[in-house]
């Protein structure tokens, strides 16, 4: 089949090159020539394992390509796939629509009137009914089909995500639009993945229930640790006591420094909008995201507890600065918090990750950033590790013991197994345990 990916961005990337390789050729425009350039080249805007692979591939094997010129890639697509972004607007928290909106417009101009149109972008409830509106506006006489097809791909596992679903989710009541769905996702279908066909607002909701049950999920577990540490428990074999019940299941019960990222807090904060504007508050997802933010900032508090109730001048060593590992996306990830946090106490701060550098330039320009882990350890009071990176999870702890200042580390991911690192020799401090 013929698509087009409208924003070649995290979703519209990822998505558009699994497309072209299960056989459909795609093209993904975006308004942005310097990275329609750099992808011609080959040259990836994100980190994310596999990509440039699969993207080269597909290139060479004339599946996949990129454009500027939407009029030319609209033209004979049949499905048109809507990926931009949609970031928290300003001041009230909404989802901004706005290049949603500027994309059904202008799809709609140059679209084959039989095209459908896709909406693959996190959109608020009734999203699609106004980008129906739009493109029958833009293009009186022709009434464009209008399709809701949440993702549920993870950063640092998005290809595999994309292309061993747990389920997809297909928004439209009519039939035609349904079955050019269908088969733009046949190639999936040998793995039998459920196809959930719904209606429209429905499929909308479901991206954002999902995300906000995800959410509440690990703030749940968050708070059982806080717990744990006060009644002496180990909230690891909760976890894994509760995880084994198939109701409730093992994923998303690791404990940690809060969630963040460009999706929970940003799609959590617009639900809970909708919600109240809708008169039927979501009280419990409330209290999840003021939970999450009071619990990044007190993870700073743990830290200087760790150094001895002051870090006024001294090095702090910080491993991992994205928000989850396999990803350079520093948005609204923990460290953020943590190192704005310890700086205005005193503190100097050292870090180090193995992809996030380039970004962390850019956001931290007050803070040191080793090449690795050993020279970011050096001469510190305290190790803190923040993302789970495989390469922390196997460090040569006698190397770091005599590089820092005092043999401490703070691990907020529950990387290590306590009674292996108070052999060594250091003072340790993890999550709910
Ligand atoms: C999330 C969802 O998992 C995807 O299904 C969804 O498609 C995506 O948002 C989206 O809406 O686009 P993502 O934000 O990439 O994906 O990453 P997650 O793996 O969900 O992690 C989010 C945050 O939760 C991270 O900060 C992570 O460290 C934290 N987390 C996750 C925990 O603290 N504990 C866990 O058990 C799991």
């Amino acid at each position: 089949m013929k698509i087009t990916m409208v924003g070649a961005g995290y979703v519209g990337l990822v998505s558009g090159a699994c497309f072209a390789d299960f056989g459909h050729r795609v093209t993904c425009v975006d308004h942005d020539p310097l990275r329609i350039s750099a992808l011609e080249r080959g040259e990836m805007p994100i980190y994310e394992p596999g990509l440039d692979l699969l993207v080269a591939k597909n290139v060479k094997e004339g599946r996949l390509r990129f454009s500027t010129d939407l009029a030319e890639a609209a033209r004979d697509a049949e499905a048109i796939f809507i990926a931009v972004g949609t970031p928290s607007r300003r001041g009230d928290g909404h989802a901004d629509l706005s290049f949603v909106y500027a994309a059904a417009k202008e799809i709609a101009a140059f679209a084959h009137p039989e095209a459908i149109i896709v909406t693959k972008s996190t959109v608020p409830v009734g999203t699609g009914d106004e980008v129906e509106r739009i493109a029958r506006a833009a293009r009186p006489g022709v009434e464009f089909a209008v399709v809701s097809n949440p993702e549920f791909l993870r950063e640092g596992a998005a290809i595999g995500d994309f292309k061993r679903p747990d389920r997809i989710v297909i928004g439209t009541l009519d039939q035609r639009a349904r079955d050019v769905m269908y088969e733009i996702y046949r190639p999936l279908t040998l793995n039998e993945p459920p196809i959930v066909f719904t209606d429209r607002r429905s499929s909308e909701m479901i991206k954002y229930a999902a995300n906000a049950f995800l959410a509440l999920k690990i703030t749940f577990i968050n708070e059982i640790a806080d717990l744990c540490e006060k009644i002496n428990a180990d909230v690891q074999q909760i976890a894994r006591g509760i995880g084994l019940d198939n109701r409730i299941g093992s994923k998303f019960l690791h404990p940690g420094p809060g969630f963040g990222g460009s999706c929970f807090p940003k799609d959590t904060q617009a639900l809970v909008k909708t919600a109240q504007d809708a008169g039927a508050p979501l009280r419990i997802i409330e209290t999840v995201m003021s939970v999450n933010d009071a619990r990044k900032m007190k993870m700073t508090e743990r830290v200087i507890q760790a150094c001895g109730g002051s870090v006024q001048n001294k090095k702090i060593a910080i491993l991992g600065l994205a928000f989850k590992p396999n990803t350079d996306d520093l948005r609204e990830a923990p460290a953020l918090e943590i190192i704005n946090g310890l700086s205005s106490a005193g503190a100097r701060i050292f870090a180090y990750d193995p992809q996030a550098m380039p970004s962390a330039k850019k956001l931290l320009p007050n803070i040191e950033l080793a090449d690795d882990a050993y020279s970011c350890v050096r001469g510190a009071e305290v190790l803190v590790i923040v993302t789970e990176w495989d390469e922390f999870r196997a460090l040569d702890l006698d190397r770091i013991k005599k590089l820092m200042q005092q043999p401490v580390i703070v691990d907020l991911r529950n990387i290590y197994r306590p009674k292996e690192i108070f052999d060594q020799g250091f003072k340790y401090f993890s999550i709910g345990r």
